[in-house]
């Protein structure tokens, strides 16, 4: 898999849509968007319920295809890469966080966040170092051992922050990710995403909908039913 020369923009997405067939009729989830990310960037991506985000955040993880335009992300064309190239493309270039974790409950925390780094073949010793490195800098090292079940949620997230970051993604793509937490732990996963974006240099989208991340964002991407409308705010 090479990718192109890396370009300034991380992502650029032309007349990108994603049309689900619904039966004998069709919804559009993705209306042709156009758009274009710096690297570096902390974007905040809003809109309504339905409106597009997570067919949006899908699509640059490639979890999902495009029905029409094009994608590149971190130099690579969705469209062209194989079905193993995009396993590879999702456990390396991406991380991702969910409003509802996704966290495997047999698992320990550090299992959890080890295990993409295991799956992409990474060493054993130089895994366990790094992902106690991450979880120290979540403030989880005292939680290594503990189930997912024996977690409190603003616990649960930080272990899936650190396990999107564990292959070191130049990409962070996070899918309401305080949706499911109280306002403090929310602002702290808000915080650790800033961090992230400030410190390692790694582009994040948080779709969102609430204000918490409003302040720190460089760039704000609006969605009305699957369309991009005027950007309301940009610094
Ligand atoms: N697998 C699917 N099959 C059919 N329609 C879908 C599917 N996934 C999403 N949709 C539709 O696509 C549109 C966009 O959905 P999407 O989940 O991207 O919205 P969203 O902005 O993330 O909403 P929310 O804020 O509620 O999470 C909605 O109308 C939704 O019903
Ligand atoms: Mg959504």
């Amino acid at each position: 898999m090479m990718p192109r020369p890396v370009s300034d923009h991380i992502v650029q997405a032309h007349q990108l849509s994603r049309v689900y067939p619904l039966g004998p009729s069709q919804v559009v989830g993705l209306d042709r968007v156009d758009l274009e990310i710096p690297t570096g960037a902390l974007v905040v991506l809003k809109g309504a319920s339905g409106s597009g985000k997570s067919t949006l955040l899908a699509l640059m993880a490639a979890l999902d295809a495009p029905t029409h335009g094009d994608l590149l992300v971190a130099g690579h064309d969705l469209k062209q890469l194989s079905e193993t190239q995009k396993t590879a493309f999702r456990r390396k270039v991406v991380g991702m966080v969910f409003q509802s974790f996704n966290l495997l409950p047999t698992l320990s925390v550090q299992e959890n966040v080890c295990l993409p780094a295991l799956l992409a073949g990474a060493a054993f010793d130089a895994t366990r170092d790094r992902a106690a490195e991450l979880l120290d800098w979540l403030g989880m090292a005292d939680r290594r051992q503990h189930r997912p079940a024996q977690l409190s949620g603003g616990e649960m997230q930080r272990t899936a922050i650190a396990r999107a970051l564990i292959n070191q993604p130049q990409l962070v793509l996070a899918d309401e990710p305080t949706g499911n937490l109280d306002s403090r732990n929310g602002d702290m996963v808000i915080q650790l995403l800033h961090d992230l974006n400030r410190k390692q240099a790694c582009t994040v989208i948080i779709a969102t909908h609430s204000d918490q991340a409003d302040s720190l964002a460089t760039q704000f991407i609006h969605l009305k039913d699957g369309t991009r409308i005027q950007d309301r705010g940009q610094r």
